[in-house]
This record gives structure tokens, C-alpha cells and sequence, in this order.
């Protein structure tokens, strides 16, 4: 009933509705959709001024940082800001024992003490189009499904090299809407990104795992780095003659604050929503994905963690990984907890009543789409097995998983030209050889900086025998050795394994690395790590990866169906498309909220709140002495606002995973902080927003500019930003 009302009065009214807060909306299409919602809720822009082909626009200040976060542009010499735990690898890269970034902080005192980064790069986009039509020339309603898709990718593969054909840049093109829409990047990508500085952990990773998606927050999550390019301002590989990138845009910093109520803006690249599935797709994460993995995650972690307590050494070696491991483990039992909560699986139940109705009521819906709950059902049922078998070979094998066996998969590399030749009847490249060679020595290099064997000992028994008990027969690992030798003991199967292969050993494998030859693959083959990755892939590939990519893509053509469907059963509704990693807009306001019965959150923390959580006793709220020492002497200069310094802030913007270090924007489009995190309650909304609970935390810019003048002694840096105070 409620719903009709509504619907009656969008058709009375004759606007789309767009709701406020939640959504992350396609910066091209703002002037159809959002702009005249965001200056009622207080912006002063245009659509224009945040994206433009031909003009300089604030989009021309946000990058893609590395491959999963955001970063903007602060200076006109290449000054880009990003947070902490986004440079947490490049600042890790740089850290020793002695010379030790992560605990210490680094700040270059001059151009000259920069630090390079291999492998880092930023993303500029250019400008992007809406290419559906391109993209689906020559498909036709009577071609099955894979001749739709072949078609699809021959347009898609076709439209890309056209885009970029004789420019440096490069195209990305991806689906919108599963598959409704398609729209063309045209990126252009640096790779000469310098580390400027970084805080201590103890500043930039405050609160450590424990406050992680958590409200009140104090985190002085951020990092700096500049960005080179050659003498004409194109990107280059690094050289010491390259000279700092000159942005078409930069932002301006405000001092100004925000205060409950205003008008925030979030542009970044959200990495992936859920927001149209059906309610089977929840019961599958929440009653049997998530449960496991977090279970997995769990001894994962008490192994990484008595390790890290105990050796300092062994804490900086696997201080990223552990941190991966815990943020994705503490978001999923956020996510279950905030879905049930919310009755997310029974409010999805009542809307595809609804939208069932409304199909059933019209001969031509219901054609179309009469049954597609029934398939869903059906499809779930049969896919959640795969997905949960999948998932769990990835945290066994590739995600933090044995480590032992990622560096077996690192050797086979060096076999494979061998067997190319092998394969084709041709003689082995020995270019390929050698570079292969030069590269997964590279390769074994950085995995044995961060190697600790007793974890990763450790690690292979746990995971191998939650792996045996937790999954259903038909996807059991037949490990070589284990039942025959060993009688199925997964502790003595691992003892043999980490005393017969070479892979645990950096002395053995770069000796092998250097001497390998076509006599090497023998012995590569009989390395039990070798033939334990062999095993596991043999289930990997053949019983669980081929099913699933064909359920996949069952359900994938339901979603697309779906999807249309429900534009078209909400027509009244104006629709964004689930994030997928390219640039978008969020906006809302800055807002406290209820977190639970007779609890209200303030929108903001301050300085004073670091030094209340301060406690030498506990690893993650260790205060930094330097900063103990500028709260005594209230030594704030022009950030003190009320006696104190402002530190983060929450506000009702719709953002994920890669929003992190997306510039947070105030009304007048200057940055007023950099986007971290989410707020416990509200880490569902990667499903379903709800507005009274989900809050995206900033970074307020403020701190972040006290810790650079006050606590860092790198003022000369401010120097180079333009400063709204
Ligand atoms: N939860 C934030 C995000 O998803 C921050 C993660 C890094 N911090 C950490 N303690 N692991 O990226
Ligand atoms: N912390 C996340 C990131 O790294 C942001 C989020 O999930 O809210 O992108």
C-alpha cells in the first residue's frame, strides 16, 4: 500500500526521485539526475565544475591510487594525498629493522629525499562516454546467450583499441546496470609516485584493528606522495630527470570545518555494491559464506598474532598482511550483524512479493519475468556450495593463505616456456627464459623479506584440516602423500613438507632460480609444496571453478533481467548503478547517529579523545610522546578550534571499499578531509544503506595539517597547497 502511495505521488509530481544520502552516481549524468538535490541540501557548484570533457574540473584532481584506492591532488607540483593504510605497502617496502617507517613515520624534508616506489601507480581519467549502443551492435534478440557475449566482447575489444589508437592512454570499459548499460574510460596512468611522508602507525593506524569500522574513531589515517612526470608533464618511467606533474586541477584545503547538517561530498572510486540482488543471495552470504570465512579468517589471525607479539621483527614482516586479513574479517561479521538487524533478508522477501505481484498482473511481464524468483531459488541452491568451496580454496591458496605453496606457484613460472616448447614441438625461447628468470627472482626476493616460516608452518596444518572438515566431500583435496605415508596426520604431512621442499628456504630457491634449466623440471615436479598446489588445483579448476563460472554466469543473465526489471517496476525511481570500481559522486550530510538503544554518537572527535584512549599498556592506543607533548603545551597554532584540534568526522555519504582516501569536498568544493572508513553499524550498506546508521568517517583536513606542520616539522609542504582558511 505504502509503496502504490508512493508510486502515485512520483507520478503526481512528475520527477524522478532521487533519495537523499544513499547512492554513488555516475559523474557524467549529475545535471539529469542529482544537481539540483545537492544544491538544495547546500552545494554551490556546478555539474561542470566537478565533471567536464574540455574544462579543468574537480574530477581532473581525483586518481585511482595503486589498484584499489582513491587519491587528490592538493598542490600544483604533484601533491597527492591518499590515506595510510593505502601506502601502507610502499611505506612497509621502505621499512627496517633499523630504518623503520611504520613505527617511526617518514617525511622528506626536501624534493631530493622522496622515496621511489616499483610498481605504484596513479590513474587520471580523462573522460568517460556512455557506449551501450557500441557495445550491443549486431546483438540480436534471436542469438543465444554466448553469441550475445561473443559479440559483446569482439564490440567491446573493438571499441577500446579504437579509443586510445595512437595516445598513451589506456580505455576501461565495464558494464553498468549488470550489463544494461556500458560505459568507456579513457585513462592516462603515471608511474614515477614518490612517498612525501607518512605518520607513525601509532598515528596513522591509531586504534589499529580494534577500532577498525568503528565509531568514535581517532585515526590520522593518511599518507602523502608526489607524482612525477617527464619534462612534458607525460607520464614516464621513473628517471631522476623526471620533474613533479603539473595537475590541470588541484584542490583547495579548508580550514573552515564542517559542522552537523552540512553538505559533503565524496568522489572517488567505490570498489563493489550489492545493492539489487534478491534476499537469496543474502541467506547465502549471511548463513553459510561469511560464518565460514570469518572462521577461517579467525585462526588465521590468533597464528599471525601470538607470532607478531613475540618477535619485532616477525610484527613488521606481517604487519600488511595481518592487517588484510582482519579488515575483511571484521567487516563480514559487521556485515551479518548489521543484515540482521536490519531484517534485510525479510524486507528483500516483501519487495519481490511485491514485484511478483506487479509482474503476474500484466501478461507481457509476466512472460518475462514470472519466474525469475523461482530460477533465483533454484540457481542459489545449487551455486552457494561452489561459491563457498571457491572462496575458501582463495583463502587457503591466494588470499594470506600457505605461503609455501604461493611460492611453489612463483617456481612453475620458470618451467613454463619450457613446456610451451613442449606443447607447440618448437624450441624453447630462451629470451622468455631469462626474463622469466630476472622476474620471479624479483618476485622471491620481496616474498622472503616477509617470510616467517613457524607462521607459515602453522598456517598450512590449520587451513589444510579446516579445509578437510569444512567442505563437503566432493571438493576433498587429495593430497599426494598425506593418507598414504601419513595415514591422513595433516601435522606429520606438513613436518615432511617443510623438510623436503626447497620453497620455505631462500638460499635453496634462489640457488634454484639461478640454476635453472630443463634438467630443473624434474625436480621442480617431485617438490611436495609443488605437488600440494598441484592437488589443490586440480580440485580448483576441475570441480569447482568450471561449475561455478558456468552458475555464474546463469545467475549473471538473471541479474542482468533483474536489474531491468526492476527500473522498470519502480519507474518512478531514478536508479544508480552498483559501484564497480570507476569514479563517483556521493553526497549527504554530516550526521551523528543512534548507534543502539540510549546510544548517540557526536559527529566529530578531537585531539582530546587520542589522549583519553591513551594507554601504553595496549599496543594500538600507544600515543606518540611528540604528540603527548603538543596537547600539554596546547601547541595547536591556527588548527585549535574550542581548545582542542579536530581529528574525524561522520556523515551520511554512500561509500565502499575503495572510497578510501577519497577527497571528502565541502559545499564550495574544497577538501575538507579524506574519506577511511565506515562506521560499525552501518558496514551492511554494501547490500543495504540505511540511512539513520550508515556513516562514511573522514579524516578531517585540519589534523592532517597539524600533524604536517606541528608533529612532522614538514610546514614547506603547506606551502605548496592553496589554503582556504
Ligand atoms: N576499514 C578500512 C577499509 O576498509 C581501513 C582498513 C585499514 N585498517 C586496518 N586496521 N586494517 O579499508
Ligand atoms: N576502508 C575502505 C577502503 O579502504 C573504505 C570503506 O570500506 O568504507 O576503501
Amino acid at each position: 500500500m505504502k509503496r502504490i502511495l508512493l508510486g502515485l505521488i512520483g507520478i503526481a509530481l512528475l520527477i524522478p526521485q532521487v533519495k537523499a544520502d544513499e547512492g554513488m552516481w555516475i559523474p557524467m549524468l549529475l545535471k539529469k539526475y542529482n544537481i539540483e538535490q545537492m544544491q538544495e541540501m547546500g552545494f554551490k557548484l556546478t555539474a561542470e565544475d566537478i565533471y567536464s570533457v574540455n574544462e579543468a574540473c574537480l574530477k581532473d584532481a581525483v586518481v585511482i591510487f595503486g589498484r584499489g584506492c582513491t587519491g587528490e591532488l592538493i598542490s600544483d607540483q604533484g601533491l597527492m594525498i591518499t590515506n595510510h593504510h593505502c601506502g601502507y605497502g610502499q611505506i612497509q617496502y621502505h621499512s627496517t629493522v633499523d630504518n623503520d617507517y611504520l613505527t617511526n613515520g617518514f617525511w622528506a624534508m626536501s624534493k631530493e629525499e622522496e622515496l621511489v616506489n616499483p610498481d605504484l601507480t596513479v590513474t587520471f581519467l580523462k573522460r568517460m562516454e556512455d557506449v551501450t549502443e557500441q557495445v550491443l551492435e549486431g546483438v540480436t534478440d534471436e542469438m543465444n546467450n554466448d553469441a550475445q557475449s561473443r559479440q559483446i566482447q569482439k564490440n567491446i575489444i573493438a571499441i577500446k583499441k579504437e579509443a586510445v589508437k595512437d595516445t598513451h592512454y589506456k580505455a576501461v570499459l565495464k558494464p553498468f546496470f549488470n550489463g544494461n548499460q556500458y560505459f568507456l574510460f579513457i585513462n592516462e596512468v603515471f608511474k614515477d609516485v614518490r612517498l612525501v611522508g607518512a605518520p607513525p602507525s601509532a598515528i596513522g593506524k591509531f586504534g589499529g584493528d580494534t577500532d577498525n569500522w568503528m565509531w568514535p574513531r581517532h585515526t590520522g589515517d593518511f599518507s602523502v606522495f608526489r607524482i612525477y612526470g617527464d619534462k612534458d608533464n607525460q607520464p614516464a618511467e621513473y628517471s631522476k630527470d623526471n620533474v613533479p606533474y603539473r595537475p590541470k586541477k588541484h584542490f583547495s584545503v579548508s580550514m573552515k570545518g564542517v559542522e552537523e547538517g552540512d553538505f559533503t561530498m565524496v568522489f572517488g572510486y567505490p570498489g563493489s555494491t550489492y545493492e539489487y540482488v534478491p534476499s537469496y543471495h543474502l541467506k547465502m552470504l549471511t548463513e553459510t559464506v561469511n560464518p565460514k570465512l570469518i572462521d577461517v579468517r579467525t585462526e588465521k589471525l590468533n597464528i599471525l598474532n601470538r607470532h607478531q607479539a613475540a618477535d619485532p621483527k616477525v610484527r613488521i614482516q606481517y604487519a600488511a598482511k595481518n592487517a588484510r586479513i582482519s579488515n575483511s574479517w571484521k567487516r563480514w561479521i559487521g556485515e551479518n550483524r548489521g543484515l540482521v538487524i536490519l531484517d534485510a533478508i525479510n524486507k528483500k522477501q516483501q519487495y519481490e512479493n511485491q514485484f511478483t505481484q506487479w509482474a503476474m498482473a500484466n501478461e507481457v511481464r509476466a512472460e518475462k519475468y514470472g519466474n525469475l524468483l523461482s530460477e533465483y531459488e533454484e540457481l542459489y541452491e545449487k551455486y552457494t556450495p561452489y561459491r563457498l568451496a571457491k572462496d575458501y580454496i582463495q583463502e587457503v591458496v591466494y588470499r594470506n593463505g600457505i605461503e609455501i605453496i604461493s611460492m611453489a606457484s612463483k617456481l612453475k613460472r620458470l618451467a613454463s616456456p619450457y613446456h610451451l616448447a613442449d606443447q607447440t614441438g618448437t624450441e624453447v625461447n630462451m629470451k622468455i627464459v631469462e626474463k622469466q628468470r630476472t622476474k620471479v627472482k624479483a618476485d622471491a626476493e620481496l616474498f622472503f623479506k616477509n617470510y616467517y616460516k613457524p607462521i607459515d608452518k602453522e598456517l598450512c596444518v590449520k587451513l589444510l584440516q579446516m579445509y578437510q572438515n569444512d567442505i563437503p566431500d566432493q571438493f576433498k583435496i587429495d593430497i599426494e602423500n598425506l593418507n598414504k605415508k601419513f595415514k591422513g596426520d595433516v601435522a606429520k604431512y606438513v613436518d615432511y613438507l617443510f623438510k623436503k621442499s626447497i620453497c620455505d628456504d631462500e638460499a635453496e630457491v634462489m640457488s634454484f632460480i639461478d640454476s635453472f634449466s630443463e634438467k630443473s623440471l624434474k625436480r621442480l615436479e617431485k617438490d611436495p609444496a609443488n605437488q600440494l598446489f598441484n592437488s589443490i588445483m586440480r580440485v580448483y579448476s576441475k570441480k569447482v571453478l568450471q561449475m561455478e563460472q558456468h552458475l555464474k554466469e546463469q545467475l549473471d543473465q538473471l541479474n542482468k533481467t533483474y536489474m531491468a526489471a526492476q527500473m522498470e517496476f519502480e519507474s518512478d525511481k531514478v536508479f544508480y548503478p552498483d559501484a564497480n570500481f570507476t569514479l563517483r559522486v556521493a553526497y549527504g550530510k554530516v550526521a551523528g547517529y543512534t548507534a543502539r538503544d540510549a546510544v548517540e554518537y557526536e559527529y566529530y572527535t578531537t585531539l582530546d579523545g587520542i589522549i583519553e584512549k591513551d594507554n601504553p599498556d595496549i599496543y594500538d592506543y600507544r600515543v606518540p610522546q611528540k604528540l603527548k607533548d603538543l596537547y600539554a603545551q596546547k601547541d595547536y597554532g591556527r588548527y585549535e578550534v574550542d581548545g582542542t584540534v579536530p581529528v574525524c568526522f561522520i556523515a551520511t555519504n554512500h561509500t565502499t571499499g575503495g572510497n578510501s582516501g577519497s577527497p571528502v569536498l565541502n559545499a564550495d568544493g574544497h577538501l575538507i578531509g579524506v574519506n577511511f572508513d565506515r562506521a560499525w553499524e552501518g558496514v551492511m550498506s554494501d547490500l543495504m544503506f540505511n540511512p539513520d546508521q550508515c556513516r562514511n568517517i573522514t579524516l578531517d583536513i585540519r589534523y592532517v595539517l597539524f600533524l604536517i606542520d606541528k608533529f612532522a616539522g614538514a610546514g614547506y609542504l603547506l606551502d605548496e597547497m592553496t589554503i582556504v582558511e
